[in-house]
């Protein structure tokens, strides 16, 4: 199977990574030989159609920054939409930066890929929260495969368990913690008693939170999830816009010791059924199942057959992210073979 990884950053440097330990693994399993043809970062691309070598790929990128350095086969002079007009592949992974205000590069990247006839796997919430329907028509009408695991919960396994595992169920709500940054500043705040700036300054220094952590506090990003669960999942065909916000940003280390007294947790809650969806800071009970610390993400299906399923799961990382995406290459695989 030949890739193209556009985006070189922690996911897509976790996916060479995933790729080069599991060779063996995905030989002997499923006859998988998964092939990585191009990769490309802003610098440009590194593109060897009998496959580039994927520990020299991070090796390169960690050295110089820049992908087009890769001995012998960097291009400087070309760009993504380039790329995926000029080489031969079968899956486009797409990891480049999340944009919420109109989902590219990475919507034309998908875009294109599909109406070209390929598979495509992302973790990339920015087009699939701004405009899931189109990406989902666009994929049916060219007959291929797109999948998005990793853009969930990142290793949680939340989509495809649902559709699959779940699969004879009807899932009638989800309701979970699905950001990790704002879930360990809550869960410091409430161990430690220390304020909601203080926590945030800390997790940002630890390279917990970004240094613009907008998105991350003020429930954008666990909006944009919930949007992607409520499509997937619910089959209900919403979009950023319709998803109510409050974020953690007002949250004072009073009204947790306030909560802690009465034996309950703040948490940032999203809800996605057809009657709500929603992102807010709610009461959950001390030693539930949402009474999760540090970055971790959880989530609850209410389902009609086997009631409430609860999955726990860590929501980023380099290669717990990648695990997601290679999840959904070796489905692609499966059907494809
Ligand atoms: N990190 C996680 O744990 C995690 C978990 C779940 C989902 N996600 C999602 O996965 C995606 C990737 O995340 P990340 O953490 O790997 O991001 P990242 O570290 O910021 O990496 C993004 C990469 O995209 C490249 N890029 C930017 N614009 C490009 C363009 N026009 N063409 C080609 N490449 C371009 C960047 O190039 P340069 O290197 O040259 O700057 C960089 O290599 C995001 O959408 C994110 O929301 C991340």
């Amino acid at each position: 199977m030949k890739i193209i990884i556009l985006g070189f950053g922690a996911v897509g440097q976790g996916v060479a990574r995933v790729i080069s330990m599991k060779k063996d693994y995905l030989k002997n399993k499923y006859e998988l030989n998964p092939q990585i043809v191009a990769v490309c970062d802003r610098s440009g691309a590194a593109i060897c159609e009998t496959g580039l070598d994927e520990e020299l790929l991070i090796q390169t990128k960690n050295d110089t920054g820049k992908v087009a350095l890769y001995p012998d086969y960097g291009h400087p002079d070309i760009d993504s939409l380039q790329v995926l007009d000029e080489v031969e592949y079968d899956c486009l992974v797409e990891v480049t930066p999340t944009d919420i205000d109109d989902g590219e590069p990475a919507r034309s990247h998908i875009m294109k890929s599909m109406e070209d006839g390929k598979d495509v796997v992302t973790s990339n919430k920015g087009p699939l929260a701004l405009s899931f329907q189109d990406l989902a028509d666009c994929a049916r009408m060219n007959g291929v495969e797109f999948k998005f695991e990793a853009s969930v919960g990142g290793a949680m396994p939340i989509i495809n368990f649902a559709h699959e595992t779940l699969a004879g169920c009807e899932i009638e709500s989800i309701y979970g913690i699905l950001n990790g940054t704002t879930n360990y500043i809550l869960s410091r705040m409430a161990n430690e008693g220390s304020s909601y700036e203080q926590t945030l300054k800390e997790a940002q220094e630890m390279g917990i939170a970004e240094t613009n952590p907008y998105q991350d506090v003020e429930g954008i990003d666990a909006a944009c999830k919930i949007v992607i669960l409520a499509n997937s999942v619910l089959n209900l065909p919403v979009t950023l816009k319709d998803v109510e916000v409050e974020g953690i940003s007002k949250i004072t280390s009073e009204s947790i010791a306030l909560a802690k007294k009465e034996g309950l947790l703040i948490k940032l809650i999203g809800e996605a059924s057809p009657d709500a969806l929603e992102v807010s800071p709610r009461l959950v009970r001390l030693g539930s199942p949402f009474a999760v610390e540090g970055t971790l993400n959880v989530a609850t299906l209410k389902t009609d057959l086997a009631d409430d399923v609860t999955v726990v799961g860590k929501g980023a990382g380099s290669v717990e992210t990648a695990s997601a995406i290679l999840s959904d290459i070796v489905s692609i695989w499966k059907i494809r073979k």
